[in-house]
């Protein structure tokens, strides 16, 4: 267990580099188990989802290089174990990708249910009722999931989401990639993270169409072929250093970033004063006086990413009046924060799935703990912005998605620091 120390009050300035997006390198490494031949993967951020990933598919026998910062190369071309390690498994969410990669590759899966950021109930009932669709027989425990062909075998088939869900999708499209005939998603996720892996995946021979839109098209091939790929920068971890640029009165040039991913995230910190101006990939966030309330309401892409719905309360909570978070893709995600918010001197009020925030004049150090990723990167802007020192907790929630954190926050000049309980 390790914890951050930070002394705050001090705006953040300079340039940070985005690194490459967590959730879209948790797709694309499982995905690797469906090329025949060598992947190179580069811009893959040193996360510790990413190097628990990487250790799954290693145990698997992928042979996993990582010959310079940020690339990774796979080779998948001897594995041949179908069920992974169920306590690697169960350290991240995105290992459920695992099962439409070896269904398709191998016909067959035994997955531990995977575990990661608990701020929600999380069903995958979305994720069986497409490989149903693609023809496997499944059976579900409290623990694992075991997919294999059905009588009539694996091909494409259509799916209709019952709702846009980010995994869902994913695990689709990896697991259509291999099978005969087509397959349709409808009301798919849109992502940026959706369309990298279908570049990805179609980089290395597979064909995916519509990756973006409500509707995406995976024709089967029978095999896909080594390649280079490039992840893109991570919009969540731009979207984290602009709001703590935007809650610190800071001046930042948050270089690598796609500016069209940014657009719900910087019409807000526009919206509440900040100045924003965009270049090809670049965005720099400028605090222009006293923060302004404003509204967001949580959606799917291209709206405002729960993923960021921590990061804006805290801008909220120091803003002039009195602004309203909606959130809609998991109701109960406001408890993993709030509470530690108001420690600090935040006014939160939850009514259902809106939270009621009452700007405050400034938030005042205090020991807080991480209980998820997104919760700890808000309270770690919290922390920034507060007069005082701040102790969060739990930091290994943290890591899991955010590379070289206190590096980069001490190069814009913030007093961090990491200790080792
Ligand atoms: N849902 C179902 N059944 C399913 C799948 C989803 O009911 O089978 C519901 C969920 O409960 C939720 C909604 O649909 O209410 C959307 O869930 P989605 O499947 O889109 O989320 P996810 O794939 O589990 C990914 C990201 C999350 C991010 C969400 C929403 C990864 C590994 N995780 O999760 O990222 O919050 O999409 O954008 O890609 C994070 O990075 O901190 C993080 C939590």
């Amino acid at each position: 267990m390790a914890r951050y120390e930070i002394k705050g009050g001090i705006p953040l300035r300079g340039k940070v580099t985005i690194s490459g997006a967590k959730n879209a390198a948790v797709a694309i490494l499982p995905a690797a188990l469906l090329v025949n031949g060598v992947c190179r993967i580069e811009n893959v951020p040193d996360i510790s989802d990413v190097r628990i990933l990487l250790s799954i598919l290693e145990d698997l026998g992928v042979t996993v290089q990582c010959p310079e910062k940020g690339v990774v190369v796979l080779d998948s071309s001897n594995v041949t174990r179908t069920e992974p390690n169920e306590s690697m498994v169960k350290q991240l969410r995105a290992s459920y990708y695992l099962m439409g990669a070896l269904l398709s590759r191998f016909q067959k899966a035994h997955v531990a249910l995977p575990g990661g950021c608990n701020f929600a109930v999380r069903p995958i009932d979305q994720h069986i009722k497409g490989f149903v669709a693609l023809g496997a027989d499944v059976e579900e425990t409290e623990e694992f999931v075991s997919l294999k062909a059905g009588p009539n075998g694996l091909r494409g088939g259509r799916v209709s989401l019952d709702m846009a869900s980010v995994g869902a999708t994913v695990n689709i499209m990896i697991a259509a990639t291999l099978l005969p005939g087509q397959t349709i998603i409808e009301n798919a996720a849109k992502e940026p993270h959706i369309v990298d892996l279908a570049n990805f995946l179609n980089t290395m021979g597979a064909r995916i169409s519509g990756a973006g839109t409500d509707t995406v098209k995976i024709h089967g091939v029978e095999r896909l072929q080594g390649g280079t790929y490039v992840i893109i920068p991570d919009q969540i971890e731009a979207g984290t250093y602009m709001a703590a640029a935007a809650a610190t009165g800071g001046d930042l040039l948050v270089e690598n970033v796609i500016p069209k991913h940014m657009e719900c995230i910087t019409s807000k910190l526009a919206e509440m004063g900040v100045e924003i101006i965009n270049y090809d990939d670049a965005i720099r966030v400028r605090g222009n006086g006293r923060l302004r309330h404003t509204t967001v309401k949580t959606l799917p892409y291209p709206g405002f990413p729960t993923d960021m719905q921590a990061q804006i309360c805290v801008c909220m909570s120091i803003a002039s009046g009195v602004s309203r978070l909606t959130e809609s893709v998991y109701e109960t995600r406001f408890f993993g924060y709030c509470t530690e918010l108001e420690s600090m001197g935040a006014d939160i009020q939850i009514s259902g799935k809106t939270a009621i925030v009452t700007g405050t004049e400034c938030l005042y150090g205090a020991t807080v703990t991480a209980r998820d990723l997104r919760a700890g990167a808000a309270l770690i802007i919290a922390g920034l912005a507060a007069e005082g020192t701040t102790w969060v907790k739990n930091v290994h929630y943290v890591e899991r998605g955010y590379e070289r954190l206190i590096e980069k926050m001490t190069q814009l000049g913030a007093q961090i620091r990491r200790v080792e309980d």
